[in-house]
């Protein structure tokens, strides 16, 4: 898509209306049509090259989604140019309208292949804000573009290349870790899930580190590029979108690409944890009992609960190898719980600093995203008891699966860092089985936004 300023309007141009009042102009017709002022009806008038998308109030989250609405529906038709007035500074449409027009269609023989020039009218608006939401756009639309791959063309190598591809493109640090370093360094927990694949497991860690930088922050991502199940295999319905359990994986991989073309005076570290879980032979299994890089010893009870014991080496891994942190975010589909527990567009946000939780909830909401606070509290732990091991991967309850989950994280968090770490659980909105919003059906790459707004937040 190309966005242009204050272009003089084409013809056939469409104008792209966004209204939460009818136009004189369109009274009859909107009569005519039964279009209302409800949240995101949609009114498209090819005679009059218009698009209007309606809204209770005109609110910065919705005029992105307004964009994306509309630009959804240009893609259906033969439309190649669009304009929109705005008069005040709401570079956001950019943002709204890239992402509207994302399509994936690796797979189709058919390539459709559309192109739309945005032409934006308007007195007030910045160059370089419209370049910054060029590149949120492209990071969260590469996000997806990941996520939608299939595991048979994104596996932990083809991760670990991509990543090396973002490193090169923004002149930043790329080190990848394989199995061989698992075993060297303790790290049972990570080398235990990925043993049964053909692929090699890979530890990514990318470094962004400009002069002067204000904070370190470190980003942790759950990369699993396919997951089975393992021997506690997954029933069919289940494993079907396990594609996506690389989601968080893929944020991180976002992060580190937006964060270093905005050039933020930040310190950061993405580290991914790229792994499939499979069965066969040489699965790791019940009963086992692993230990992690931190010398904890962990029970196996379900091999479906690998994300954690991914992400516990990872968090090992980044707390050993980086010093004086100042936030750590993970970022995980890690439980059918948290979806059951807040629906399929929230994410779930832990940790054991109420502050730095509502600052991520507030980030999410400014940015259009959705997420919550989930509290922790003192007796879900032993649910966590191993009778032969430090800790068991599942818990002992059926309830709160979301909750015990990260618990487990937190014991591979050291006591200096608890209150500066924070887990998200994306496993809801991270894949779309119905478009909502500004996400398209399959990835939507949530939780790009949502912490990129939390980083910018950490200077006030
Ligand atoms: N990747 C899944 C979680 C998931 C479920 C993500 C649905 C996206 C959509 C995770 O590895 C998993 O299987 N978790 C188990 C944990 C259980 C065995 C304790 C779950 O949620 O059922
Ligand atoms: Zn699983
Ligand atoms: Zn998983």
């Amino acid at each position: 898509m190309r966005v242009e300023i204050n272009k003089s309007i084409e013809k056939d141009s469409i104008k792209i209306c966004l209204i939460n009042n009818i136009p004189d102009d369109i009274k009859d017709m909107a009569s005519l049509l039964e279009f209302k002022i409800e949240d995101e009806n949609i009114l498209f008038l090819p005679e009059q090259n218009k698009i209007f998308v309606a809204f209770e109030q005109i609110t910065q989250q919705n005029i992105k989604v307004g964009l994306a609405i509309s630009t959804r529906k240009i893609l259906a038709t033969n439309y190649t140019k669009a304009h929109i007035s705005i008069d005040s500074n709401h570079s956001e449409v950019v943002l709204g309208a890239m992402l509207g027009f994302y399509k994936f269609d690796r797979y189709k023989s058919k390539k459709t292949q559309k192109s739309l020039t945005l032409n934006i009218i308007s007195n007030t608006i910045k160059e370089q804000e419209i370049i910054d939401n060029q590149n949120i756009a492209k990071s969260i639309n590469m996000v997806r573009d990941i996520v939608n791959t299939t595991p048979e063309d994104f596996y932990p190598k083809i991760m670990a290349t991509k990543a090396q591809q973002i490193a090169k493109e923004n002149n930043i640090l790329c080190d990848v870790k394989g199995e061989d370093f698992f075993i060297s360094h303790g790290m049972g927990a990570i080398g235990a899930v990925g043993r049964a694949s053909r692929h090699e497991s890979k530890l990514i860690h990318l470094t962004y580190k400009p002069q002067n930088a204000k904070k370190k922050i470190v980003l942790v991502g759950k990369g699993l590029t396919y997951d089975s199940g393992g021997l506690s295999l997954k029933p069919s319905d289940y494993m079907v979108n396990m594609k996506s359990d690389k989601s968080g994986g893929g944020v991180v991989m976002g992060l580190m690409n937006v964060c270093a073309k905005l050039k933020l005076p930040y310190e950061i570290h993405g580290i991914i944890g790229a792994v499939e879980n499979m069965i066969g032979g040489d699965a790791y299994k019940p009963d086992d009992v692993l230990k992690a890089k931190n010398g904890k010893t962990i029970e196996v009870k379900n091999t479906d609960a690998e994300g954690r014991l991914v992400l516990a080496d990872c968090l090992c891994y980044a707390q050993d190898s980086i010093n004086d942190i100042d936030y750590m975010v993970d970022f995980a589909t890690l439980t059918g719980a948290c979806v059951v527990g807040v629906g399929s567009y929230t994410t779930g946000i832990m940790g054991h600093n109420d502050k730095l939780m509502h600052r991520m909830v507030k980030s999410a909401l400014i940015c259009g995203e959705y997420a919550t606070s989930l509290p922790f509290n003192r007796y879900l732990k032993k649910q966590l008891k191993s009778e032969i091991a430090d800790i068991s991967n599942t818990a002992s309850s059926r309830y709160g699966g979301a909750l015990t989950a990260g618990l487990f994280l937190s014991e591979f968090i050291e006591e200096k860092y608890k209150r500066k770490w924070l887990h998200c659980d994306i496993a809801g909105p991270s894949f779309v089985q119905e478009i909502w919003g500004v996400n398209p059906h399959g990835a939507s790459g949530v939780g790009v936004n949502m912490c990129l707004e939390f980083i910018k937040s950490l200077d006030s």
